[in-house]
């Protein structure tokens, strides 16, 4: 899924506002690297409230939806918004990420390693095709997304 046309599989990774401010940042790019995943968009960003409620307007019913949106949009904290590329990367991203509520995270995921509140679960993941086409496109320009080739591409593709 993305903008241009790629045959690779895209994803919309956010670490949101609280991953953010617990210094998350490094941990999260690092894991999505190691595992051979290719960044091709990457911005830090406060949301403006718009694109919050169209990001979560799946959720606009929901009774904690006004405080998703004050929480990714109030600026305590930006959002660094991502592109990652690669095989199953849709799926194999929400796995890294681990379950909504941390709760119900399994061990070495990074929900499971670094939170406890579902309502502060620190990174979004697209969960599904359309969604990820959806989100890249929401949040990212056209150019501010990145055709490159890795030197061990052969190996992780
Ligand atoms: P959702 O799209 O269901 O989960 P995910 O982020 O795993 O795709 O929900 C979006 C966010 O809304 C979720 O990451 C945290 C917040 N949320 C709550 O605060 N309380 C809730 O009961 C749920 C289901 C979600």
């Amino acid at each position: 899924a993305g903008i241009k046309g790629t045959s690779q599989e895209r994803t919309f990774i956010a670490v949101k506002p609280d991953g953010v401010q617990r210094a998350l940042v490094g941990d999260i790019i690092k894991r999505f690297e190691a595992r051979g995943y290719k960044l091709v968009g990457l911005k830090l960003t406060v949301p403006s409230k718009s694109l919050a409620e169209k990001h979560y307007a799946d959720l606009r019913t929901k009774p904690f939806f006004n405080g998703l949106v004050d929480y990714m949009t109030n600026g305590k904290a930006p959002v660094v918004a991502m592109v990652w590329e690669g095989k199953d990367v849709i799926r194999q991203g929400r796995r890294m990420l681990g379950a909504t509520n941390p709760l119900e995270a399994a061990p070495g995921t990074i929900r499971a390693d670094y939170c406890t509140s579902i309502g502060r679960n620190i990174i979004h993941g697209s969960d599904s095709f359309e969604s990820a086409l959806t989100e890249i496109t929401l949040w990212f320009n056209e150019n501010e997304l990145a055709d490159w080739t890795p030197s061990n591409a052969e190996w992780v593709t």
